[in-house]
Protein backbone atom coordinates (compact mmCIF):
# COMPACT_ATOMS: atom_id res chain seq x y z
CA UNK A 1 0.00 0.00 0.00
CA UNK A 2 1.13 3.71 -0.80
CA UNK A 3 1.61 5.55 2.16
CA UNK A 4 -0.95 8.28 2.95
CA UNK A 5 0.71 11.96 3.77
CA UNK A 6 -1.33 15.15 4.62
CA UNK A 7 -0.49 18.22 2.89
CA UNK A 8 -2.29 21.71 3.53
CA UNK A 9 -6.14 20.63 3.66
CA UNK A 10 -5.58 17.25 1.46
CA UNK A 11 -4.82 13.64 1.47
CA UNK A 12 -2.44 12.51 -1.08
CA UNK A 13 -0.15 9.54 -1.36
CA UNK A 14 3.27 10.09 0.04
CA UNK A 15 4.71 10.81 -3.70
CA UNK A 16 2.55 13.38 -4.25
CA UNK A 17 3.11 14.96 -0.93
CA UNK A 18 4.85 17.98 -2.30
CA UNK A 19 5.37 21.77 -0.70
CA UNK A 20 6.87 24.85 -3.08
CA UNK A 21 10.51 25.88 -3.14
CA UNK A 22 9.83 28.89 -1.65
CA UNK A 23 8.36 27.50 1.99
CA UNK A 24 9.85 28.93 4.63
CA UNK A 25 10.32 25.56 6.78
CA UNK A 26 12.84 24.62 3.69
CA UNK A 27 14.35 28.04 3.35
CA UNK A 28 14.70 28.95 6.56
CA UNK A 29 13.99 26.34 8.71
CA UNK A 30 10.88 28.41 9.99
CA UNK A 31 8.87 25.89 11.64
CA UNK A 32 8.08 23.90 14.26
CA UNK A 33 7.28 19.99 14.61
CA UNK A 34 6.20 17.13 16.84
CA UNK A 35 6.42 13.40 17.06
CA UNK A 36 3.97 11.52 18.68
CA UNK A 37 4.00 7.89 18.86
CA UNK A 38 1.23 5.12 17.75
CA UNK A 39 0.62 2.15 19.75
CA UNK A 40 -2.45 -0.44 18.46
CA UNK A 41 -3.52 2.21 16.09
CA UNK A 42 -3.51 4.84 19.14
CA UNK A 43 -1.95 8.11 19.87
CA UNK A 44 0.17 8.18 22.85
CA UNK A 45 0.61 11.18 25.03
CA UNK A 46 -0.61 13.28 22.12
CA UNK A 47 -2.16 15.93 24.35
CA UNK A 48 1.18 16.71 25.78
CA UNK A 49 2.73 16.96 22.50
CA UNK A 50 0.24 19.43 21.31
CA UNK A 51 0.51 21.35 24.12
CA UNK A 52 4.36 22.08 23.50
CA UNK A 53 3.47 21.97 19.97
CA UNK A 54 1.05 25.06 20.88
CA UNK A 55 3.88 26.74 23.02
CA UNK A 56 6.49 26.42 20.38
CA UNK A 57 4.50 27.97 17.45
CA UNK A 58 3.42 30.51 20.34
CA UNK A 59 7.45 31.59 21.21
CA UNK A 60 8.61 32.18 17.10
CA UNK A 61 4.55 34.31 16.16
CA UNK A 62 3.79 31.59 14.18
CA UNK A 63 0.01 30.79 13.18
CA UNK A 64 -1.48 27.23 13.53
CA UNK A 65 -3.25 26.42 9.91
CA UNK A 66 -5.89 24.49 11.98
CA UNK A 67 -7.07 23.78 15.85
CA UNK A 68 -5.55 21.74 17.84
CA UNK A 69 -8.98 19.75 17.67
CA UNK A 70 -8.75 19.39 13.72
CA UNK A 71 -5.18 18.47 13.88
CA UNK A 72 -5.70 15.57 15.81
CA UNK A 73 -8.53 14.79 13.86
CA UNK A 74 -6.14 14.59 11.04
CA UNK A 75 -3.53 12.78 13.09
CA UNK A 76 -6.10 10.27 14.01
CA UNK A 77 -7.60 9.76 9.77
CA UNK A 78 -3.91 9.75 8.48
CA UNK A 79 -3.64 6.41 11.30
CA UNK A 80 -6.48 5.11 9.39
CA UNK A 81 -5.83 5.94 6.21
CA UNK A 82 -2.51 4.02 6.13
CA UNK A 83 -3.86 1.38 9.16
CA UNK A 84 -0.66 2.12 11.22
CA UNK A 85 -0.97 -0.20 14.36
CA UNK A 86 2.66 0.93 15.51
CA UNK A 87 4.54 3.95 14.62
CA UNK A 88 4.92 7.31 14.13
CA UNK A 89 3.06 10.35 13.58
CA UNK A 90 5.52 13.50 12.53
CA UNK A 91 3.77 16.43 12.25
CA UNK A 92 5.39 20.06 10.42
CA UNK A 93 3.97 23.66 10.75
CA UNK A 94 5.79 26.17 8.83
CA UNK A 95 5.35 30.09 8.36
CA UNK A 96 4.52 29.41 4.40
CA UNK A 97 5.86 29.95 0.82
CA UNK A 98 5.61 33.91 0.38
CA UNK A 99 6.51 35.22 -3.21
CA UNK A 100 10.24 36.05 -2.26
CA UNK A 101 12.94 35.03 -0.21
CA UNK A 102 12.33 37.26 2.70
CA UNK A 103 13.86 37.30 5.89
CA UNK A 104 11.04 39.07 7.97
CA UNK A 105 7.65 37.26 8.13
CA UNK A 106 5.46 37.49 5.31
CA UNK A 107 3.09 40.83 5.36
CA UNK A 108 0.52 39.71 3.04
CA UNK A 109 -1.71 36.98 4.39
CA UNK A 110 0.40 34.02 4.02
CA UNK A 111 -1.21 30.77 5.53
CA UNK A 112 0.97 28.38 7.44
CA UNK A 113 1.98 25.10 6.04
CA UNK A 114 0.84 21.99 7.94
CA UNK A 115 2.48 18.51 6.59
CA UNK A 116 1.91 15.51 8.39
CA UNK A 117 2.86 11.55 7.69
CA UNK A 118 3.61 8.01 9.35
CA UNK A 119 6.16 5.57 9.67
CA UNK A 120 5.74 2.20 11.24
CA UNK A 121 8.19 1.28 14.10
CA UNK A 122 8.20 -1.53 16.69
CA UNK A 123 9.13 0.60 19.68
CA UNK A 124 8.15 -1.96 22.39
CA UNK A 125 9.99 -4.54 20.58
CA UNK A 126 13.18 -2.52 19.98
CA UNK A 127 16.19 -4.97 20.28
CA UNK A 128 17.69 -1.89 22.01
CA UNK A 129 15.86 -2.03 24.67
CA UNK A 130 17.03 -5.46 25.73
CA UNK A 131 20.67 -4.82 24.97
CA UNK A 132 20.61 -1.07 25.79
CA UNK A 133 22.78 1.71 23.98
CA UNK A 134 26.16 2.93 24.20
CA UNK A 135 26.23 7.08 23.55
CA UNK A 136 29.04 9.33 22.41
CA UNK A 137 29.76 12.91 23.64
CA UNK A 138 29.67 15.81 21.12
CA UNK A 139 29.88 19.59 22.33
CA UNK A 140 26.75 21.74 22.25
CA UNK A 141 26.59 23.40 19.11
CA UNK A 142 22.79 24.79 19.20
CA UNK A 143 20.99 28.14 19.36
CA UNK A 144 19.85 29.23 22.85
CA UNK A 145 16.11 28.36 22.47
CA UNK A 146 16.25 24.57 22.34
CA UNK A 147 12.93 24.71 24.15
CA UNK A 148 11.11 25.29 20.89
CA UNK A 149 10.93 21.93 18.93
CA UNK A 150 12.44 24.14 15.57
CA UNK A 151 12.27 22.06 12.55
CA UNK A 152 15.93 23.68 12.60
CA UNK A 153 18.29 20.45 13.52
CA UNK A 154 21.43 20.90 12.02
CA UNK A 155 23.15 20.50 14.85
CA UNK A 156 21.47 17.37 15.66
CA UNK A 157 22.19 15.45 12.60
CA UNK A 158 25.77 16.06 12.96
CA UNK A 159 25.86 14.76 16.79
CA UNK A 160 23.70 11.96 15.56
CA UNK A 161 26.00 11.24 12.21
CA UNK A 162 29.21 11.16 14.74
CA UNK A 163 26.96 8.93 16.86
CA UNK A 164 26.52 6.78 14.15
CA UNK A 165 29.37 6.68 12.59
CA UNK A 166 30.77 5.42 15.93
CA UNK A 167 28.11 2.51 16.01
CA UNK A 168 26.39 4.41 19.15
CA UNK A 169 22.45 4.95 19.46
CA UNK A 170 22.45 8.33 20.66
CA UNK A 171 24.56 11.74 21.21
CA UNK A 172 25.30 13.13 24.62
CA UNK A 173 25.56 16.50 23.99
CA UNK A 174 27.37 18.74 26.38
CA UNK A 175 27.80 22.31 27.56
CA UNK A 176 29.82 24.23 30.30
CA UNK A 177 30.82 20.27 31.14
CA UNK A 178 26.95 19.29 31.67
CA UNK A 179 25.32 16.94 29.66
CA UNK A 180 22.21 18.99 28.13
CA UNK A 181 20.37 16.38 26.41
CA UNK A 182 20.58 13.53 23.64
CA UNK A 183 20.37 14.52 19.51
CA UNK A 184 16.89 13.23 19.68
CA UNK A 185 16.17 12.26 23.33
CA UNK A 186 16.39 13.33 27.30
CA UNK A 187 19.24 12.29 28.82
CA UNK A 188 19.08 10.52 32.57
CA UNK A 189 20.75 8.91 35.16
CA UNK A 190 20.47 6.73 38.51
CA UNK A 191 22.71 7.93 40.94
CA UNK A 192 24.79 5.06 43.45
CA UNK A 193 21.93 6.42 46.46
CA UNK A 194 18.84 5.48 44.08
CA UNK A 195 17.56 9.15 42.96
CA UNK A 196 16.74 9.67 39.15
CA UNK A 197 18.42 12.54 37.92
CA UNK A 198 17.60 14.35 34.49
CA UNK A 199 18.60 17.83 33.77
CA UNK A 200 15.83 20.70 34.67
CA UNK A 201 13.49 22.28 31.84
CA UNK A 202 15.16 25.36 30.22
CA UNK A 203 15.90 27.22 27.34
CA UNK A 204 18.82 24.86 27.42
CA UNK A 205 16.74 21.32 26.33
CA UNK A 206 13.55 20.89 24.63
CA UNK A 207 10.61 20.19 27.57
CA UNK A 208 10.41 16.25 26.69
CA UNK A 209 7.09 14.86 26.89
CA UNK A 210 8.13 11.81 28.13
CA UNK A 211 10.68 13.15 30.24
CA UNK A 212 7.57 14.27 32.16
CA UNK A 213 5.47 11.32 31.79
CA UNK A 214 7.99 9.47 33.54
CA UNK A 215 8.72 11.94 36.14
CA UNK A 216 5.41 11.73 36.94
CA UNK A 217 4.90 8.44 36.91
CA UNK A 218 8.12 7.54 38.89
CA UNK A 219 7.34 9.70 41.46
CA UNK A 220 3.77 8.32 42.27
CA UNK A 221 5.64 5.42 43.00
CA UNK A 222 7.80 7.31 45.61
CA UNK A 223 11.24 6.75 43.69
CA UNK A 224 13.12 9.83 44.03
CA UNK A 225 13.91 12.04 41.46
CA UNK A 226 16.12 15.56 41.44
CA UNK A 227 16.04 17.83 37.86
CA UNK A 228 19.57 18.94 37.94
CA UNK A 229 22.21 19.12 35.43
CA UNK A 230 24.85 16.37 35.73
CA UNK A 231 28.39 15.67 34.05
CA UNK A 232 29.71 12.85 31.90
CA UNK A 233 31.98 11.92 34.92
CA UNK A 234 28.61 11.44 37.15
CA UNK A 235 27.24 9.68 34.64
CA UNK A 236 29.89 6.82 34.52
CA UNK A 237 29.67 6.68 38.14
CA UNK A 238 26.27 6.12 38.18
CA UNK A 239 24.40 3.28 38.59
CA UNK A 240 22.34 3.17 35.78
CA UNK A 241 21.79 5.83 32.69
CA UNK A 242 19.27 5.96 30.40
CA UNK A 243 17.22 8.06 27.29
CA UNK A 244 13.52 9.13 26.77
CA UNK A 245 11.51 10.09 23.72
CA UNK A 246 8.05 10.10 21.92
CA UNK A 247 9.98 7.74 19.31
CA UNK A 248 11.98 5.29 21.94
CA UNK A 249 9.82 5.65 24.95
CA UNK A 250 12.60 4.55 27.83
CA UNK A 251 16.22 3.22 26.67
CA UNK A 252 18.95 2.13 28.86
CA UNK A 253 22.22 3.16 27.99
CA UNK A 254 25.44 1.21 28.64
CA UNK A 255 28.14 3.01 27.50
CA UNK A 256 29.27 6.55 27.97
CA UNK A 257 32.11 7.40 25.21
CA UNK A 258 33.20 3.46 25.22
CA UNK A 259 33.24 3.46 29.45
CA UNK A 260 30.69 1.22 31.03
CA UNK A 261 28.26 2.67 33.18
CA UNK A 262 27.68 -0.19 36.15
CA UNK A 263 27.74 -3.84 34.82
CA UNK A 264 27.34 -2.68 31.07
CA UNK A 265 23.90 -4.18 30.78
CA UNK A 266 20.56 -2.49 31.27
CA UNK A 267 19.71 -2.19 34.79
CA UNK A 268 16.97 -2.71 36.83
CA UNK A 269 15.63 0.59 37.16
CA UNK A 270 15.18 1.53 33.36
CA UNK A 271 13.70 -2.00 32.52
CA UNK A 272 11.22 -1.26 35.10
CA UNK A 273 10.48 2.60 34.18
CA UNK A 274 10.25 1.58 30.33
CA UNK A 275 7.56 -1.12 31.81
CA UNK A 276 5.75 1.57 33.59
CA UNK A 277 5.71 3.60 30.29
CA UNK A 278 4.89 1.35 28.14
CA UNK A 279 1.96 0.35 30.34
CA UNK A 280 0.95 3.96 31.16
CA UNK A 281 1.07 4.75 27.28
CA UNK A 282 -0.76 1.39 26.46
CA UNK A 283 -3.49 2.71 29.12
CA UNK A 284 -3.63 6.50 27.96
CA UNK A 285 -3.31 6.28 23.76
CA UNK A 286 -6.29 7.21 21.96
N1 LIG B 1 12.82 14.05 19.40
N2 LIG B 1 15.30 16.33 23.19
C1 LIG B 1 15.38 16.50 21.86
C2 LIG B 1 16.44 17.39 21.33
C3 LIG B 1 14.47 15.85 21.01
O1 LIG B 1 14.53 16.03 19.70
C4 LIG B 1 13.49 15.00 21.57
C5 LIG B 1 12.46 14.30 20.73
C6 LIG B 1 13.45 14.84 22.97
C7 LIG B 1 12.43 13.99 23.65
O2 LIG B 1 11.16 14.59 23.63
P1 LIG B 1 9.82 13.72 23.63
O3 LIG B 1 9.92 12.84 24.82
O4 LIG B 1 8.77 14.73 23.75
O5 LIG B 1 9.78 12.95 22.35
C8 LIG B 1 14.37 15.53 23.74
C9 LIG B 1 11.86 13.48 18.47
C10 LIG B 1 11.38 12.14 18.87
C11 LIG B 1 12.45 13.52 17.08
O6 LIG B 1 13.08 14.53 16.78
O7 LIG B 1 12.27 12.58 16.31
Amino acid sequence: MDPIAYVNGSFVPLADAKISVLDRGFLFADGIYEVSAVLDGKLVDNASHLARLQRSVGEIKLRLPETLDRITEIQKELIARNKLENGLVYLQVTRGADKSRDFPFPKADVKSSLVMFTSEKDIINAPVAKTGINVITVPDIRWERRDIKSVALLAQVLAKQVAAEAGAGEAWMLQDGYVTEGGSSTAFILTRDDVIVTRQNSNAILPGCTRKAVIALAQERQLRVEERSFTVAEALAAKEAFITSASAFVQPVIAVDGKTIGDGKPGPMATRLREIYVEFAKATAV
